[in-house]
C-alpha cells in the first residue's frame, strides 16, 4: 500500500499547449525521498483519482519534485483535475518514487519521447549529459507548440544531443529505421516513452532491426482496452496454505483477494506499472497487462493480478 506524502504546489508553469508542470515540495519543509531518472510517483488528484506522473526535474533533486501533466480532454479526469483545479499553494498527496524505467549500464543510449512521454526522457537526458555519457534524444510532437520543456532541451548542456520532430513539419520527420541502422547494436540501449502509436512505431522498428528485448526499455501511460475475457470466474489458491479464494466474473484478482483480507500492493491498476506482479506456482494466467515482456508472459511464472485473469480453473500464487 502506498504511504502518502503530503506536498504543496510550490509553482506551476505552462510548458506547452495543454501541458503544465508542477513543482511539489513537502509541506513540512523536509527533503523528499531520493529518486533516479525514469521514476514516477502516484499523485492523488482532486476527487481522489490516483494517477502516475514521471519526475522530470533535475535528476536527484529532493527539495522539490517536478511533474509534467498533459490535459487529456478524453481521459478519465485525473489530468483535467490537475489542470483545472490545482493552483500554487494547494496541497496534494503523492507516493514515494518508484522506478520501473531505470537507465542501464550502457555505452550508448537512444532516447525517444513522444508527446508527454518527454517527462522521464528529459530527466534521463539531463542525467546522461551531466555524466558525460554518449546519447541522443529524439522528441516527437504533433506540432512545435506542443513541445514542452523546450528551454531545457535547447540549453547548452544538451547542445547537439536533442532532435525535435513535428508531425506538421515534414522537414523534421523522424526516420526511425535510419536512426537505428546508424547505431551499433552492441552496447546501445533504447528508451521509449509516449503514446501507444508512437511507442509501437519505435518498438516495431527496433524489433525489425533485430534489437534484443533486453536492450529496449519503455514505459506506457495507459493500457489499451482489454480484450473480452476468455474466462468467467476462477479460483486463486495461496501456496503453502489451505486458502482458496473465488474470483467472480466481474471482479479483479486484486478485488477478490482484498475482500478476503489479502492485500497486494497496487498502483496503476491497469497492467502498466508492474507494482502488483505476483508469483504463480501452478495454473495458467490470462495475461492482460502491458508490463511483462513477451518472454516473461510465455514463462507463465508471474502475472499482474490487477488486470490479468486465468486460463485454468485455478491459479496458485505465492504471496
Ligand atoms: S498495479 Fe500496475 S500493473 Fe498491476
Amino acid at each position: 500500500m502506498s504511504v502518502w506524502i503530503e506536498v504543496r504546489v510550490a509553482d506551476r508553469h505552462d510548458e506547452a499547449r495543454d501541458i503544465a508542470s508542477f513543482l511539489l515540495e513537502k509541506t513540512d519543509g523536509g527533503p523528499l525521498p531520493a529518486w533516479t531518472p525514469g521514476a514516477h510517483v502516484d499523485v492523488r488528484a482532486p476527487g481522489g483519482l490516483v494517477r502516475q506522473y514521471s519526475l522530470c526535474g533535475p535528476a536527484g533533486s529532493v527539495d522539490q519534485y517536478q511533474i509534467g501533466v498533459l490535459r487529456d480532454a478524453d481521459g478519465r479526469g485525473g489530468s483535467r483535475a490537475m489542470h483545472d483545479r490545482i493552483a500554487v499553494g494547494d496541497r496534494l498527496e503523492i507516493s514515494r518514487p518508484r522506478n520501473l524505467f531505470e537507465l542501464q549500464a550502457q555505452e550508448n543510449a537512444l532516447l525517444f519521447a513522444g508527446g508527454i512521454g518527454v517527462t522521464p526522457i528529459l530527466a534521463m537526458a539531463e542525467h546522461l549529459a551531466r555524466k558525460g555519457d554518449v546519447f541522443a534524444m529524439h522528441y516527437c510532437t504533433r506540432s512545435a507548440d506542443r513541445a514542452a520543456f523546450a528551454e531545457r532541451l535547447t540549453a547548452p548542456a544538451l547542445a547537439g544531443k536533442v532532435a525535435f520532430h513535428h508531425d506538421d513539419d515534414p522537414r523534421t520527420c523522424m526516420n526511425i529505421d535510419a536512426l537505428l541502422a546508424a547505431m551499433p547494436r552492441v552496447g546501445t540501449h533504447i528508451y521509449v516513452c509516449g503514446p501507444d502509436g508512437f511507442m509501437n512505431h519505435v518498438l516495431d522498428a527496433a524489433s525489425r532491426a533485430g534489437w534484443p528485448e533486453s536492450q529496449v526499455h519503455f514505459e506506457r501511460f495507459s493500457a489499451p482496452v482489454a480484450e473480452p475475457g476468455t474466462t468467467g470466474g476462477f479460483e486463486i489458491a495461496i501456496a503453502d496454505s489451505e486458502r482458496v479464494i473465488p474470483v467472480g466474473e466481474d471482479q479483479t484478482v486484486i478485488e477478490a483477494l482484498s475482500a478476503a483480507g489479502i492485500e497486494i500492493p497496487v498502483s496503476c491498476e491497469q497492467g502498466i506499472c508492474g507494482t502488483c506482479v505476483t508469483k504463480i506456482v501452478d495454473g495458467l494466467p490470462d495475461h492482460r497487462d502491458m508490463f511483462l515482456s513477451d518472454a516473461e508472459k510465455a514463462a507463465n511464472d508471474c502475472f499482474t493480478p490487477c488486470c490479468s485473469r486465468a486460463l485454468t480453473p485455478r491459479l496458485t500464487i505465492r504471496i
